[in-house]
């Protein structure tokens, strides 16, 4: 092989490196949802609003503060399910709404538990509910 293909080669291997590294798709495994950045800027607070319902819901326990449970856990349950966007939804595998719509369905239950279990079990159903979280996030990725 001649000096210049010798280049030319290695130039392509290079590239194509760093096309791979770019991507980030050689380390982070997870399942690519392709959104969008608008679509992406939308889900992201959505979900920064979970993070906030169980921010409230423990703080509810803590405290004993059912009402604060209740309104926490609401904010996350079926209507920001419904809230999601069409284009959206569309985009969504099968695997992630299986998780997903449970999820919202848990926050629903728990506003509903919150009104009569004690606190230690509504602690436990929280956690469990956090195994939802864990579980998508080992999974995918917005872009
Ligand atoms: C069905 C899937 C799914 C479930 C369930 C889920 N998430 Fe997410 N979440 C995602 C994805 C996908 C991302 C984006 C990850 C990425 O692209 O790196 C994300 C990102 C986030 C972020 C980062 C937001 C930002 O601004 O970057 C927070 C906070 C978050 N989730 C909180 C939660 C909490 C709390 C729960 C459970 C109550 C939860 N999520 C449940 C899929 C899910």
């Amino acid at each position: 092989m001649n000096t210049i293909r010798k280049f030319a080669l290695l130039l392509g291997l290079g590239i194509s490196a760093i096309a791979v590294a770019g991507e980030g798709s050689a380390l982070d495994t997870r399942t690519d949802l392709k959104l969008t950045e608008p679509e992406a800027v939308e889900f992201l607070a959505e979900m920064r609003n979970m993070l906030a319902s169980i921010q409230g819901i423990v703080m509810g326990i803590g405290t004993d503060d059912r009402e604060l449970i209740v309104r926490s856990a609401r904010q996350s349950g079926n209507r920001m399910a419904r809230n999601t966007p069409e284009s959206v939804r569309k985009k969504l595998p099968q695997s992630f709404k299986a998780l997903g719509g449970p999820t919202h369905l848990m926050f629903e239950e728990l506003a509903i538990r919150a009104e009569t279990d004690d606190m230690e079990a509504l602690a436990e159903f929280t956690g469990e509910l956090l195994t939802q979280c864990l579980s998508c996030h080992s999974q995918f990725k917005v872009n």
